[in-house]
């Protein structure tokens, strides 16, 4: 019977297998999907891996301190922080299309954990081992949906798996390629892992940038990043975390709309708000979340965040919609 167990052992002797004494890093997002794939391989290899977190401006609040903090208290994991905003906000100026924007933002990212791999090699000397092996924590629906899977088309380029050069300078690593979300949670907690890593909602490795409809700017993202604090704030003070898959908030930044606030007039931007609920992603169902929650975000975010002047929500299911807007 394939348990929760029996998958754990599995992939700990696949990643054995596969990796033997080499070396290799690991990407972590401060999602629930790198952090699992770098507990089981760290579990695997032990102090041949060497976790990366690659601040890259697309971030939301807080998130920065939480992987430093957090999920290096409950593994110990050896963890290296590069600070790449000016180099993601020089490579996305002037780009508004989607799968662009996701090409790009996964171009950078390998360029980075090379640069890291490269960095970490020097440190270790002449005699230090080359790091041959990078870890994902690509999951079964995002091969599908970029059509790695069986006969599915291209929807969207997740940026760990359509987003690669095609001279990457590392063999992937990816243990939970078969497996989806619940199970990659029932994985996390048999690893030991916290429930607040466990739980959290999925966030897309691309961030932020894809959740602004036009060009990223970082004036932009500021906005954005206070509107999603608000939203995420709100969701939680209502006991509501547990309830929906996600929530995105979208700033809709290539539209403007007439308001009133104060004593005048203004001319802001609309955010969307996006819960959903889902069991694995592959669909979804616009979550019908209680009004005065609604409303209490809505108030908060046009009261305190200066361009956002309409709050929308977004009542499109997946399919026809996807979860992300872009
Ligand atoms: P979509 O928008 O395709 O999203 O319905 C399905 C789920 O995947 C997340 N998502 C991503 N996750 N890299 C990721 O790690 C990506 O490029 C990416 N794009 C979307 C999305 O947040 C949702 O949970």
């Amino acid at each position: 019977q394939w348990t929760t167990s029996s998958i754990v052992d599995d992939t700990v002797a696949a990643i054995r297998e596969q990796v033997g004494d080499r070396r290799a890093i690991c990407g972590l997002s401060g999602g629930v999907d790198s952090a699992v794939a770098a507990a089981l391989v760290q579990r695997a290899i032990g102090d041949q891996l060497t976790c990366v977190f690659v601040d890259h401006g697309l971030l939301r609040s807080g998130e920065r301190a939480q992987v430093e903090r957090d999920f290096v208290a409950a593994t110990g994991v050896r963890l290296v922080t590069i600070d790449a905003v000016d180099r993601f906000m020089g490579a996305l100026a002037g780009v508004t299309d989607p799968e662009e924007k996701r090409k790009i933002i996964g171009r950078e990212f390998i360029r980075v954990f090379e640069q890291a791999a490269r960095d970490l090699q020097a440190e270790a000397g002449a005699e230090g081992d080359h790091i041959d092996f990078l870890v994902q924590g690509t999951l079964y629906p995002d091969v599908v949906e970029s059509g790695g899977g069986s006969g599915a088309a291209n929807i969207k380029s997740h940026h760990n798996v359509g987003g690669l050069p095609e001279d990457l300078q590392f063999s992937l690593v990816e243990p939970l390629r078969a497996l989806f979300k619940d199970e990659v949670r029932r994985v996390g907690l048999e690893l030991g892992l916290p429930e607040t890593i466990v739980h959290r909602q999925p966030f897309p490795g691309p961030g932020l940038g894809i959740r602004i409809i036009g060009e990223v700017t970082p004036g932009r993202l500021e906005t954005l990043r206070a509107a999603d604090a608000i939203a995420r704030e709100e969701l939680t003070a209502a006991g509501l975390d547990r309830d929906i898959w996600q929530c995105p908030v979208v700033l809709l930044a290539d539209v403007r709309s007439v308001g009133v606030q104060g004593d005048g007039r203004t001319y802001g931007h609309p955010v969307v708000l996006r819960p959903v609920s889902s069991e694995d992603a592959m669909t979804a169902d616009w979550t019908r979340l209680p009004y005065d929650v609604l409303e209490q975000i809505s108030t908060r975010i046009t009261n305190e965040v200066s361009d956002v002047n309409r709050v929308t929500l977004d009542v499109t299911s997946k399919p026809p919609g996807t979860i992300e807007w872009e």
